[in-house]
């Protein structure tokens, strides 16, 4: 089954064609126009999806030597994520099902992190502990199965990209600032500040990262400009250092409650190297997507899509964007 694919929740605009797990083609242009504003911006960001899916549309078909004939059916991303760039996406596919009649398949964009993982390990089979950590999210999730989803932690307040945004930002590096940390925490001592675990009420498995935002900002107001010059990459390696050891520290004990030594991390901040070595080190079995199925693209949408037209689920023309859309869980881990 041949699924034509798009993502167009965020700032990232992405077509792809897949084939049951593999990938034909995907095609993703990331936004630079919102680099000087340190934030996505929403208009900026649905005017880029509209000038673009349809040129990466055409150039996806042509590369992969396909007609829109030879597509059986279309995937896209309806939700969570910002309402107008969603509605380009959805818009745009939902025209095409209509035209040609093919089957139309609504993903939720977290669902389409967890599937992946898939394209580069197509075996893989639930149950395993996914761990989405992106600019927008942080969720740790036991896959019970396909489609069923049990919520075990998520953060309270940032998520895990948007923290290493917002430090980035405060050491003066450019959108989006997780690359950005990770490189320059190569030269930094991640023993140079002692950053503190916060302990959270709410849940076991919890995550927050406004805290050590706030301790990252009163460190760089308390000090003189040329101290926090001096010392960037020891304070950028000590923060990095303290956010993976939170996302690991959570993953180990998921993984001793439930059982489960099955560990799939996802996402932007999946690719951080640091997070990589620490979980590669210290767990039985972990899964990292390739670089370009970790941020947000539309490989993992036709692969999610694939699934659920597989197990039977189809959308119509009605399909909403749906900017909260949740993940469905089934009852909170007790
Ligand atoms: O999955 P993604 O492309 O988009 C969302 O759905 O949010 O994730 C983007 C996030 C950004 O916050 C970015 O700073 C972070 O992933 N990120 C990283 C790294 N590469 C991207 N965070 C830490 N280390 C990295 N190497
Ligand atoms: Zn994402």
């Amino acid at each position: 089954m041949k699924i034509l694919a798009f993502e167009t929740s965020c700032d990232e605009t992405s077509v792809a064609i897949t084939k049951g797990t593999g990938v034909i083609v995907n095609y993703t242009r990331s936004q630079l126009v919102h680099s000087e504003f340190g934030g996505i911006v929403p208009e900026l960001a649905a005017r880029e999806h509209i000038r673009y899916i349809k040129p990466l549309t055409d150039r996806a078909l042509q590369d992969a030597s396909l007609k829109m004939d030879d597509i059986d059916a279309i995937a896209v991303t309806y939700g969570p994520g910002l309402a107008s760039s969603l509605m380009v996406g959805l818009v745009f596919a939902k025209t095409i099902a209509q035209i040609t009649g093919k089957k139309l398949i609504g993903v939720n964009h977290l669902e389409g992190h967890i599937f992946s993982v898939l394209i580069d390990y197509p075996h893989l089979k639930p149950p395993f502990i996914s761990l989405i950590v992106s600019g927008g999210h942080t969720e740790l999730i036991l896959v019970e199965d396909w489609f069923r989803y049990r919520l075990l932690g998520e953060t309270v307040d940032d998520a895990a990209g948007e923290a290493f945004d917002k430090v980035a930002r405060l050491l003066g590096l450019p959108y989006p600032g997780g690359p950005q940390i990770d490189r320059l925490a190569k030269e930094g001592n991640p023993q140079f500040v002692k950053f503190t675990i916060p302990r959270i009420k709410s849940g076991p498995l919890n995550f927050s990262f406004s805290g050590i935002k706030t301790a990252v900002r009163i460190l760089i107001e308390k000090n003189p400009p040329e101290w926090v010059e001096k010392h960037r990459a020891d304070i950028a390696a000590s923060f990095q250092e303290t956010v993976v050891q939170m996302l690991f520290r959570n993953v180990e004990k998921a993984v001793r409650m439930t059982g489960v030594e099955k560990v799939a991390v996802v996402g932007g901040v999946s690719l951080n190297s640091r997070l990589r070595e620490v979980f590669r080190e210290n767990l039985k079995e972990v899964y990292f997507p390739s670089k370009e199925y970790c941020m947000d693209n539309a490989a993992m949408i036709g692969v999610a899509g694939y699934y659920r037209l597989k197990a039977g689920f189809e959308s119509d023309l009605s399909l909403p964007a749906v900017p909260d859309l949740p993940l469905e869980y089934v009852n909170d881990y007790e």
